[in-house]
């Protein structure tokens, strides 16, 4: 099935483990017992965790599963999810508790406290009914890590509209693509965004995205750059508002209205396996439900005492499950920084965990990587002492990145949890608990109480200890995507159909369970890449590409990268008229995709080839081409319809590598 990469074989080799001491394992929230109490009665767990949460009316049924795969969760319920992660920690007294420490790119500061948090919430949300926002309305959200963008999530979930968070990278093409298919009807931004010193460009950008678009009748600016932004602002009077000037007149009272437990609160896109992003369904009480659950206990966090610190950006979906819904619901105290890992230098985290006490911390294997890359004597300069449990997330982290990290940033105790999950998912699936599981470097282990996942094979049995095969989930979770935002068929498609009658999810992963049972990753197996955490699919880079008009052909692949995990490698067949592909031509192309999807999805390397190797039916064979970008032996050509292809490629190759 998965095409095995060579590391799979270091991991399995991996066999130290890690118990959690007994001071962490006596005070943890989570304890073992936990897994028994869920596997007795599932829904009784699940009723049990949406307790925690504040609800204006109770549900009645905690699952409906009639109409698989749409799951209703906690029905009949009805609750504000805005209410739940500020108002009542106000209500119970903690006002004055820090909500948000946030730090500024540059060196600027703001904490806010609940009590202003519950303040700026309820001032946005009188801002975007004053606009005619209403319950079920789109609110696009293009904004990088400010406070504003925090209240505009949770003023949209006050009121019962559904924000579309689109990632700050994303170019103007990939912003229009996610405003149309929702059918946004607002848009916030700000002016600019300060990035690695310098102030750039978002409202231009927005600007550029948004011609002729037909749903937008409004675009809210968060003044950020100010008069540092270098280059013109584009306005247009009709349409666009300050947020200052919209927001701060309102009134500070907004008394929220509750929605139905399965009242829409957001659509995130997320690459799939063809051109077009999915825009994925999450709903209120459930999601929030399972969120608040996670972070309480996989963290293990302690409201008013712990300091969390989620490095995610909020155009992901771990900015919106472990920034804003489940830290917020459980009184999380936490910092919000705005800017890159080393501006202005390379010890920027490590002197903001030492400056305010951080004590649970939670990144991604590619970040851990570089801060190898940079070297453990830039983290030893500074007091991490506060730290108590480690987090990862975004890719399988090998080994060797998950001993470091616990040695050099967790004082050779800390807990690190590797936990897995997806967009879909909505919250952690799979993961150690602190205090309860012996941890093992790079595996995620096992799902956690009142989840289900199995490894199965090609026909859906459960493989054995030591087998591999593909991850499902078996059992539906409260946090759940409720579909894919207008495309009913695709969602079947996509999830439901590969085990359709079994009635599994297909998360698109390969895995394998360890001797004791324990759940390893081992990559998607389909046509996605994971490139720094974030999932590019392969069709839409080689859209992008065929998208210039010098390119006849193109095939992408995920090329194993020591730093990014997996980094974008392109073989392109050029058009008969173009000219030779040399160095600028090529730089040219890996532009042009920046331009078209975002910085993010820029090809690391672009090769010129003469002929891409397909099977008789025409399906292009990434794994020969993935051979070629990872410098091995070419495999089995046999299926190849003209099999000298690969020489031809070999032989041809025009390599274009970038400096970056
Ligand atoms: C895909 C989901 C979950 C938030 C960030 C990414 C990969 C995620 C792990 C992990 C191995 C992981 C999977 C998954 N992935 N976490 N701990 N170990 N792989 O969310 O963009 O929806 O991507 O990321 O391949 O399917 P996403």
């Amino acid at each position: 099935m998965t095409e095995q990469s060579p590391a799979l074989d270091n991991l399995l080799t991996e066999s130290r483990t890690f118990p959690p001491s007994d001071d962490f394992a006596a005070q943890a929230n989570a304890k073992a017992e936990m897994y028994a109490e869920a596997d007795a009665d599932r829904e009784a767990f699940w009723a049990k965790q949406a307790e925690r949460l504040t609800w204006d009316t109770k549900w009645t049924t905690v699952l409906d599963w009639t109409n698989a795969p749409f799951a209703k969760w906690f029905v009949g319920g009805k609750l504000n999810v805005a209410y739940n992660c500020v108002d009542r920690h106000v209500e119970s007294g903690h006002g004055d508790q820090v909500a948000i420490h946030w730090v500024g790119e540059p060196g600027d500061t703001r904490d806010i406290t609940y009590a202003e948090l519950k303040t700026e919430v309820s001032k946005a949300a009188n801002a975007l009914a004053s606009l005619g926002v209403t319950a079920g309305d789109v609110v696009a959200i293009q904004l990088q890590m400010v406070p504003e963008a925090i209240f505009a999530m949770l003023a949209c979930a006050r009121i019962g509209a559904l924000h579309n968070v689109v990632f700050g990278g994303f170019s103007p093409t990939a912003l229009r693509a996610r405003v149309d298919d929702a059918a946004a009807k607002v848009v916030i931004t700000s002016d600019g965004q300060f990035r690695r010193g310098k102030a750039a460009p978002m409202k231009a950008n927005v600007d550029e995205a948004l011609e002729g678009a037909e749903t937008v009748e409004k675009v809210i600016v968060v003044k950020r750059t100010g008069d540092k932004l270098e280059g013109e602002m584009p306005w247009t009077d009709s349409r666009d508002v300050w947020w200052h000037e919209l927001v701060d007149g309102q009134s500070e009272e907004h008394t929220p209205e509750a929605f139905d437990s399965e009242h829409p609160l957001f659509i995130l896109y997320t690459s799939g396996t063809t051109g077009k992003p999915k825009g994925i369904l999450h709903t209120s009480g459930g999601y929030l439900t399972q969120t608040a659950y996670t972070h309480h206990n996989v963290f293990d966090h302690k409201a008013g005492e712990d300091v969390y610190w989620c490095t995610a950006d909020i155009g992901w979906i771990t900015g919106h499950s472990y920034i804003v819904y489940g830290p917020l619901a459980n009184r999380v105290t936490q910092v919000v920084y705005e800017g890159t890992p080393n501006t202005p230098h390379e010890g920027r985290h490590w002197e903001i965990v030492q400056k305010y006490k951080v004590s649970l911390y939670y990144t991604a294997p590619t970040l851990i990587r570089t801060f190898m890359k940079w070297g453990a004597e830039i983290p030893e300069k500074y007091d991490l002492s506060s730290l108590r449990v480690l987090g990862s997330v975004g890719e399988p982290i090998n080994p060797e990145a998950w001993i470091w990290y616990r040695e050099n940033i967790g004082a050779g105790t800390a807990p690190v949890v590797d936990t897995w999950w997806q967009t879909e998912t909505g919250a952690i699936m799979i993961s150690p608990l602190p205090g309860v599981t012996s941890a093992k470097p790079g595996s995620a282990q096992k799902a956690l109480p009142g989840i289900s996942a199995k490894v199965v094979d090609d026909q859906g049995a459960e493989v054995g200890p030591g087998g591999g095969g593909y991850l499902v989930l078996d059992k539906p979770w409260p946090s759940m995507l409720r579909g894919v935002w207008g495309d009913e068929e695709r969602f079947r498609d996509t999830y439901w159909s590969r085990f359709k009658d079994q009635g599994f999810y297909f998360a698109g992963d390969g895995a394998k369970y360890d001797n004791d049972g324990d759940v390893w990753l081992l990559g998607r197996v389909d046509d996605v890449m994971n490139v720094s955490g974030h999932r590019i699919s392969t069709t839409e880079v080689e859209s992008a590409l065929v998208s210039h008009p010098t390119v006849a052909e193109a095939a992408v692949v995920g090329a194993t990268d020591p730093t990014t995990g997996q980094g974008i490698v392109a073989f392109v067949i050029l058009r008969g008229n173009a000219v030779d592909g040399g160095e600028e031509a090529i730089q040219a192309l890996r532009n042009h995709v920046a331009k078209e999807i975002g910085p993010i999805a820029k090809p690391r390397q672009i090769m010129v080839v003469p002929e891409l190797p397909k099977t008789r039916s025409g399906k292009i064979m990434r794994r020969l081409l993935r051979d070629v970008a990872e410098n091995r032996q070419v495999g089995d050509v046999t299926t190849l319809a003209d099999s000298s292809v690969m020489d031809l490629i070999s032989s041809g190759l025009k390599s274009g590598k970038s400096e970056e």
